[in-house]
Parts: structure tokens; sequence; C-alpha cells
């Protein structure tokens, strides 16, 4: 079964506990929530007192996507303010092997994540050690931007990878997913889409979100 995880990204930021609870009831599985640093990319976004904040106005499953330097600093944070799955990236972190097993030791589901440009071999040592790999695709900073279709085959290779070592690490993908593109991503292997644009720009939210696992 296909999972959607919507990005509040592209929601009306000001309502945000509504607009949460506008999906939940939409039908999305879980909402992603994008933090992001200026530094890991060029944007700003919020931390974890939104998070914090919003935890105590939702029940539904937060998933967490550090666009941060130094994640190491402040995943326990963002796991004190209420997150359920906390993905980090790769190209971010000096020792991912002990955050990820940190982060799991919260009972806390762990993602490593990697931008379009990184090779996908380069988290196959990461496997054993995580519940959830989100392959990028688009550069991560903005919503509503085009997916690279290169991507595609990076998620394809994770997914052989992953079955051949007989793991049930999740495959996420994000940034440009939409009814078009959710088919080949589908295809490929993912089993969970993040959709901002898609989701929270669509007059019916709820089709939206049908549209997309029944995509494939
Ligand atoms: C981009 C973020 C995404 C973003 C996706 O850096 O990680 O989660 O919100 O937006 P769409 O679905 O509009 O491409
Ligand atoms: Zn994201």
């Amino acid at each position: 079964m296909i999972r959607i995880s919507p990005s509040v990204l592209s929601a009306d930021l000001s309502d945000l506990a509504n607009e949460v609870d506008n999906i939940q009831k939409a039908g999305a599985d879980m909402v992603h929530l994008d933090v992001m640093d200026g530094k890991f990319v060029p944007n700003i976004t919020f931390g974890m007192p939104v998070i914090e904040s919003l935890r105590k106005r939702s029940n539904m499953i937060f998933d967490v996507h550090l666009m941060i330097d130094e994640p190491e600093k402040y995943a326990m944070r963002f796991i004190e303010a209420g997150s359920d799955i906390l993905t980090f990236h790769l190209e971010a972190c000096r020792e991912p092997i002990t955050l990820l097993d940190d982060i799991r030791s919260e009972g806390v589901m762990a993602g490593i994540s990697v931008k379009p440009m990184t090779p996908i071999e380069d988290v196959y040592q990461y496997l054993e050690s995580c519940d959830m790999v989100l392959v990028m695709t688009v550069e991560p900073g903005y919503g509503g931007q085009k997916l690279i279709p290169e991507t595609v085959e990076k998620v394809r290779k994770l997914k052989a990878e992953i079955q051949n070592r007989g793991l049930d690490t999740l495959i996420q993908v994000d940034g440009g997913v939409n009814s078009d593109t959710a088919p080949q991503l589908i295809d490929a292997g993912a089993d969970i889409l993040v959709a901002g644009s898609s989701v929270f720009g669509a007059q019916d939210r709820g089709a939206a979100i049908n549209a997309l696992r029944n995509a494939y």
C-alpha cells in the first residue's frame, strides 16, 4: 500500500493545525514537515517550537525532514518536539550510523536522505541501520519544482538492493510528485510519496491524495 505524506511547505502556515487536520480528514497517512536552516539549503522554514506546538493539536504521524547542517546537534530536540519519523541528510552528517542508532533508541523511525546528485550507492552501508531512505527527486530547498528524471533510476536501484538484502527499509520520494510523476516512482519502488503543491494546492485534497495513491 502506497502511503502519502503531504508536505506543509505548500500549506497556509498561518493556519497550520487546521491545515494538518484537513489533510488527515482527506486521507493522508502522515504529514511531512520540512525543516530548513538557510545553510544546508538556501531557504528557512521552521524549527522545533512549531512542531512542538503542532503536536498538541494533532495526533498524526509527524514525518520530519531535516534539511539542516549538523543534524546530530538538534535531533534529540526534534524527537522531544514530537517527531515520529526523523530524517536527516547524509551529506550533512559526519557520523550517520551513530545518529541513526540514537534516533532509533528513542523509539523513533530513522531516515537518511540523499540529494539528487549524491550516488544512491552511498546509502547502501546504512541500510541495515535505518528504517527509511528518502530519495530527493528535486534539489532540496523549495516546493513546486519539477522532478529530476534521473532520480527515478536511483529509486529502482535502491529497491533492488533492499530486496537483495531481504530488508524492509522503506523508500520515500520527495519533490515534484504529482499524478503524472507518481506512476513511474511507484513502479520504481517508492513506498511513501511526499507531495506538497500537488496536495495542498489542489481544490479537492482528498481526490489529490487518492489520485497519488492509486496512480499505478
Ligand atoms: C523540498 C521539500 C519538499 C517539498 C516538496 O525541499 O523537501 O518536501 O515540500 O514540494 P513539491 O511536492 O511541491 O515538489
Ligand atoms: Zn521534504
